[in-house]
């Protein structure tokens, strides 16, 4: 009993650590807890991967306790929440938007956001100054999910919103940590307020005939408001989190490395499809630094996983980070090392950043463009220095992110 507080308490402390501090010495045993009522089983193999999300997919839905948890970021009829049956419909439409045509058009607003934001950065690199990148990146894949999403540069309410996204997105955190349920909280109420009234506000002006987007291809269906404000709250919630901390760990982890920057920048006039080596680079960050770092699922059937029983209605916990690193899979698997990335994979389940199986993100090719377009700019333009030797500290919640700003220092290249 003390035990199983004890545990309550560092899940409650930081789910991120946890998954480490419960890690069988085997990683091909699944370690099973009971945590209050409830049955968890915690994964860290990529058999177990395949196995939960691709060969017995049909046995474990998504985590009815994680999805409540996120209920007023998704919304309740938004993607993340609909049943795998319901979901069809709306995945289909949302894959048309990315073909090759509408990601090169994409990739162009990438560049020309890059552009805009990098003349602050020539000043702060001929005076030698520190610089966070952090925000830059927030601000820049926020924008990209508006285009992506609504086709519209969402600039103008670019701060209002990140400030409501990253609020909810802590309080879901806090919420998942804590088993008891939070009372009514009005700053949650006064958040999800301003992201309704600027979605509403988009969502009731006209679109051009030519617009290619989420929002568009809601509009031709004539659906409730209700539903197409759900999913385009669930696609910025999915999309735009998980991204600019992604990019945040790619270029901190490329700072550190001067072999790997040289290398991106050697593909700089590539092209962002031809830049196998930068993809290879943040593959490789995604691989060790995965913003979804773990996925919840739960057993509808009883079932049995490397050797453990499994009881139906137990909750599944995939720590992708411990997948991702299992030295099955990987040779040297805590070293940042691109080059894996160049060769086919060892392990169908050994990389699992955008999920697996009929849940698998739907806008991984987007996340790609868009973070192979930003390193191949930065790599272009400037020598990136770590201002702080240290590695950053990293906080999980729903999603992971690193605590401390991205302090660099910038020197400028001479040619482009
Ligand atoms: C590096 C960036 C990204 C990461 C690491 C990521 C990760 C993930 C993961 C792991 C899932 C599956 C969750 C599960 O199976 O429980 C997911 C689902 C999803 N992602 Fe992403 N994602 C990223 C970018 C994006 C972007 C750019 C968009 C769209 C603009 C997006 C939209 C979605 C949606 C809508 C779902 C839900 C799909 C469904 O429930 O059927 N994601 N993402």
């Amino acid at each position: 009993m003390l035990s199983s507080i004890k545990l309550l308490l560092n899940f409650q402390k930081s789910p991120y650590l946890f998954f480490e501090q419960v890690r069988p010495a085997d990683p091909r045993q699944v370690r099973r807890l009971r945590l209050g009522v409830k049955d968890f089983y915690f994964c860290y193999h990529p058999d177990q991967a395949k196995h939960v999300l691709e060969d017995r997919k049909e046995n474990y839905p998504k985590s009815s306790l994680v999805l409540k948890k996120i209920l007023p970021l998704s919304g309740p009829t938004g993607l993340i929440q609909l049943s795998d049956q319901d979901a069809k419909g709306v995945r289909q439409m949302a894959g048309h938007l990315m073909h090759q045509e509408r990601a090169l058009r994409l990739s162009k607003f990438v560049e020309g956001f890059v552009r805009e934001e990098f003349d602050g950065f020539d000043r702060a690199a001929q005076e030698g100054e520190v610089v966070d990148l952090k925000p830059f990146l927030t601000r820049l894949v926020l924008r990209t999910a508006g285009i992506f999403i609504l086709d519209r540069d969402i600039q103008s309410q670019a701060d209002q919103l990140n400030e409501a996204f990253v609020e909810l997105n802590r309080m879901a955190g806090e919420s998942l940590r804590s088993l008891i349920p939070k009372p009514y909280s009005f700053k949650r109420a006064r958040y999800l307020e301003v992201i309704h009234r600027e979605l509403d506000r988009i969502i009731d002006e006209g679109i051009g005939e030519e617009q290619v987007s989420l929002l568009r291809e809601l509009k031709k269906r004539d659906l409730p408001r209700s539903f197409m404000r759900d999913q385009v709250k669930a696609f910025m919630f999915a999309g735009y989190d998980t991204t600019a901390s992604s990019l945040i760990f790619a270029v901190d982890s490329i700072s550190r490395d001067q072999r790997v920057q040289e290398k991106i920048f050697a593909e700089r006039h590539l092209g962002y499809r031809g830049a196998t080596y930068t993809q290879a680079a943040y593959k490789e960050s995604l691989r060790l630094y995965p913003s979804a770092y773990f996925l919840p699922r739960q057993a509808a059937e009883d079932d049995v996983i490397s050797g453990q029983k499994i009881r139906a209605g137990g909750q599944i916990f995939i720590s992708v980070r411990h997948v991702q690193r299992c030295p099955e899979a990987y040779t040297e698997p805590e070293r940042f090392l691109p080059e894996r990335f160049l060769e086919a994979p060892a392990h169908s389940h050994a990389f699992i950043p955008f999920g697996e199986g009929s849940r698998i993100c739907i806008g991984a090719a987007l996340a790609m463009m868009e973070a192979t377009v930003v390193l191949q700019k930065l790599c272009e333009r400037y020598r990136l220095v770590p201002a702080r030797p240290e590695p950053p500290e990293i906080e999980g919640l729903i999603t992971a992110h690193t605590k401390s700003p991205l302090f660099l220092r910038l020197e400028r290249r001479v040619a482009c």
